[in-house]
């Protein structure tokens, strides 16, 4: 143990430290200094920037033998006026989703201001170029140091918000000030007196048989207190969403399904001891051939992954006369497509501290304490009530003796609906009866959770001579990877999205969803669609040509329209508005092709909510407390601002304040439950159950005469339309409760680089404008990544890299000229049953990137793009 003496934001610290540990680690664990975030440790995401003397430095690559005497800054530490001034504006221009990457990006801003008084945008986007931000594609950010700069110069004093008081008006999340200075906790920040660490020993090998674990080297260890494995599960040690073929624990005897198995966790007094204790604990295996294809996997002969064979499942979709469809087409389009598996990349890897039923300690700040005698578990999760079910059956407990508190977690985008590491700390909790906390490093963040799904899709499509499209066929292959997670929902709704937002006269359509020894695949962001809709566009644009249209107009012809049948049979309804997406960016498109760009367009339908025949509803319950109001609701807000819709949809309704309404998400001892954070589905559902509760409780205050009249009163509602399976035979199926659409156009420069992406978006009645700006600037620099650079390749079932820095994620500098083009109100009150009238928009602004750019490359190059990624293009560095 070594001494170190130090200037730390100002104040002179001694401190001690063991070989190996970073400044990061000697911030967080030994100092508890949380403004400096752990994203990925190996100098790559910038989530952890500090100023060293002066200079931004990434805290996780510094060694102690270098900081002796020197002056380290966090975000916390940043000089005035330049730290306040940041941080409010970055506030005020909606750039802070998750924020977990935000006071590293309030770092590098200020360091950048304090050498540069008149930066412009190129200078900021290249102060910016080391901090990774997976949510908010930079605009925002970018917007809200150019302000910080501007206000600095002209001394200005820190903007004011403008009030949020309701549906359609601009909210800014002035809750995320603290999130700025890294001042509101995610789970990893929680430390509690007495708190052990949990580190995971994952399997050597993506398929091998586990001959032998002997812990006795980890336990020989200081620190090291406990080895568990399979045999101390108490109840069932199968988990999964859906599909329970996930073993918390491979046992001795078992063969490994990918690289992310577990086979033990060794529980320790600290983070370093549990790590060392997990490299030691000695595995004896025998290696055996993985399955790395799809292909490998349904060959006959192939290792039988699952009892029940190699094919996790297989929808199909026939609909309409297909050879009536092929007799009146004059040309077709056909190909097959090829998409990669990609990683979600959310800046805060996998944490979860569990809190024994017996904890008599000080409770965490600033989590509510509730005397239940549960089990607690702080979960950065999609889904407190998901995570509650699998863990009291882990514990075989009584669900209501299990407690999910949400810390709302640094990203999900799907990533984060699986357990991942809740129930090992769970688990480690309840058998140690001590607080327990597991955290993922990146590279086991990596290995183990599902990742979008790779796909091979073969696909046809044909139109008549004037251009009407005929028939679609798809056969959709998916490696899902060592476990189900939710592959086989995406495959049914990549499989059912295959014609995209355009009518067919027949469909014959099939998924195959197929068990690898790779990594598991599942939910993310488009839930499937992204992958086919890369091929669908391609194909109609290949016929647009056939016969002699333009790209636009051929999406206009065949565009969905209300009173045509989706691709299910569902007669779709009044709220569609896929014309008018197009016609909003009919403009762009004419201009920038008349100048003789490259220039490419695309389209997406996205389901909002699960639908498919599966029970789906959003509930809140609303407390009228000293005039104020409280919204209760088990949704999980990962970033994407859910807390601000309902707090938005209350005060508008009631005709209070914002100010006067809190919103507390995801508790299953005081929320009511309003299923997993996906599917686009949480600002439908439990917006519209907010809206009715509000209204009712508007009512019961005008007939009390005041809302303090109505103290302790409470108002709970529930909203769950009925949906119906894409088998149905009924005849106007109701497959999905509503569809949002989006219409994009990709302009590329005369090097063939991205210069220009303009959407235009259906997403229902808005809620909040600035929230909807931030979901489609991020989902569409998620897209552009998908279009050109992500690729998370797999080597013998390794995944090719565990490095955050090299999975092809946009930078700051990556990123092309961004507009947004977000419809006006419609006459019509939104989908149908719902008094709220929003779609969400999570999902669909990520799926028409990929294949407008294809398009507009396909012009660049005069060569069909069938494989992503295309190709790493610059931007604008
Ligand atoms: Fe240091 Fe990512 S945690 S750069
Ligand atoms: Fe930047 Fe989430 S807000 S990573």
């Amino acid at each position: 143990m070594d001494t170190l003496h130090f200037q730390l934001d100002g104040v002179a610290v001694e401190t001690t430290y063991e070989a190996g540990e970073s400044l990061l680690d000697i911030l967080r664990d030994r100092l508890g200094v949380m403004a400096a975030k752990n994203g990925c440790g190996t100098g790559g995401c910038g989530a952890c920037s500090v100023l060293l003397d002066g200079k931004i430095r990434r805290a996780c690559t510094l060694k102690p033998a270098k900081l002796a005497g020197k002056a380290v800054t966090t975000a916390a530490g940043l000089p005035e006026p330049q730290r306040s001034m940041v941080c409010t504006c970055l506030v005020k221009a909606g750039a802070v989703q998750c924020g977990f990457c935000t006071p590293g990006m309030v770092v590098a801003g200020v360091a950048l201001l304090l050498r540069d008084a008149e930066p412009d945008e190129a200078a900021v986007r290249k102060a910016l170029r080391g901090n990774i931000c997976r949510c908010t594609g930079y605009g925002r950010i970018v917007a809200g140091l150019l302000e910080a700069a501007r206000r600095l110069r002209d001394g200005e004093s820190l903007p004011a918000f403008p009030p949020a008081d309701g549906v359609g008006r601009p909210a800014c999340r002035t809750g995320d000030l603290a999130r700025t200075l890294g001042g509101e906790p995610f789970v990893d920040d929680v430390r509690l007196p007495g708190m052990w660490y949990g580190a995971v020993v994952l399997a050597p090998a993506p398929r091998a048989r586990i001959l032998a674990i002997d812990a006795a080297p980890a336990l020989a260890l200081p620190g090291v207190e406990r080895v568990i494995g399979a045999a101390e599960i108490p109840g069932e040690r199968l988990q999964g969403m859906i599909h329970r073929d996930w073993p918390m624990y491979v046992a001795v005897g078992e063969t490994t399904r990918c690289v992310g198995d577990v086979l033990a966790l060794v529980v320790a007094r600290t983070r370093a001891q549990a790590r060392a204790g997990a490299a030691a604990v000695a595995v004896e295996v025998e290696e055996l051939a993985p399955v790395t294809s799809p292909a490998q996997a349904l060959a006959d002969g192939a290792p039988r992954l699952h009892p029940g064979g190699n094919l996790l499942s297989n929808p199909v979709l026939a609909r309409g006369d297909l050879a009536a469809a092929r007799a009146a087409t004059v040309h077709t389009a056909t190909d097959t497509f090829t998409v990669p598996p990609i990683e979600h990349a959310f800046l805060e890897p996998e944490s979860a501290l569990a809190v024994p039923a017996s904890w008599d300690g000080p409770w965490p700040e600033p989590f509510p304490a509730v005397a239940t005698g549960c089990l607690t578990v702080l979960s950065g999760t999609q889904g407190v009530f998901a995570d509650r079910r699998q863990i009291a059956s882990v514990l075989a407990l009584p669900e209501d003796q299990v407690r999910i508190v949400l810390v709302p977690p640094g990203g999900g985008f799907g990533g984060k609906e699986d357990l991942s590491v809740q129930h090992h700390a769970a688990l480690a909790a309840y058998l140690c009866g001590t607080p327990v906390n597991v955290t993922l490093d990146r590279a086991q963040s990596i290995r183990t959770h599902p990742k979008r799904h790779g796909m091979a899709i073969e696909a046809e499509i044909g139109c008549d001579a004037a251009g009407d499209l005929t028939y679609c066929t798809a056969r959709i292959t998916a490696d899902t990877g060592a476990y189900a997670s939710l592959g086989g929902e995406v495959v049914e709704r990549a499989t059912v999205h295959a014609t995209g937002p355009y009518r067919f006269g027949a469909v014959q359509l099939e998924g195959r969803t197929v068990y690898t020894n790779n990594p598991p695949a599942g939910a993310m962001r488009g839930f499937g669609v992204p992958q086919v809709a890369f091929a669908t566009e391609a194909l109609l644009d290949r016929l647009a040509d056939a016969c002699g249209s333009d790209p636009l107009e051929m999406r206009l012809r065949n565009a969905l329209r209300a009173g045509w049948p989706f691709a299910t049979g569902q007669i779709l309804e009044e709220d569609v508005r896929f014309v008018d997406t197009l016609e909003a960016v009919r403009d762009i498109f004419e201009q920038a092709r008349a100048a003789g760009k490259a220039v490419g367009i695309a389209s997406a339908i996205k389901n909002v909510g699960i639908g498919v025949g599966v029970p789906d509803f959003g509930r809140v319950r609303l407390e009228v407390r000293g005039g104020r109001v409280t919204v209760y609701s088990g949704a999980a807000c990962m970033g994407q601002g859910i807390e601000q819709v309902l707090r938005n949809v209350t005060c508008g309704a009631v005709g209070c304040p914002a100010g006067d309404v809190d919103v507390v998400l995801g508790d299953t001892a005081t929320t009511p439950d309003a299923g997993v954070t996906t599917a686009s589905r949480q600002t439908f559902l439990t917006g519209t159950a907010c809206r009715m509760a509000a209204q009712e409780l508007a009512a019961a205050a005008a007939v009390a005469g005041s809302l303090t009249a109505l103290e302790g009163r409470e108002f709970a509602a529930e909203y769950g339309p009925t949906t119906h399976a894409i088998t149905d035979p009924d005849p106007d199926p109701r497959s999905h409760v509503a569809f949002g659409f989006a219409t994009q156009v990709a302009v590329l420069d005369d090097d063939g680089a991205v210069e220009r992406l303009v959407t235009a978006v259906d997403v229902g009645r808005v809620v909040n404008p600035l929230g909807v700006l931030g979901q489609v600037e991020g989902g569409t620099a998620m897209g552009l990544g998908y279009a050109l650079s992500e690729d998370l390749a797999y080597d013998g079932g390794w995944p090719a890299t565990t490095n955050y820095a090299k999975l092809g994620l946009p930078r700051a500098t990556d990123m092309p000229a961004m507009e947004i083009r977000v419809l006006p109100p419609a006459e019509h009150d939104g989908p149908s049953g719902s008094s709220l009238g929003a779609k969400g928009v999570g999902e669909v602004s990520a799926i028409p990137t990929a294949p407008a750019v294809a398009a507009a490359l396909r012009v660049h190059t005069g060569l069909p793009m069938t494989t992503l990624p295309l190709g790493k293009k610059k931007g604008r560095s």
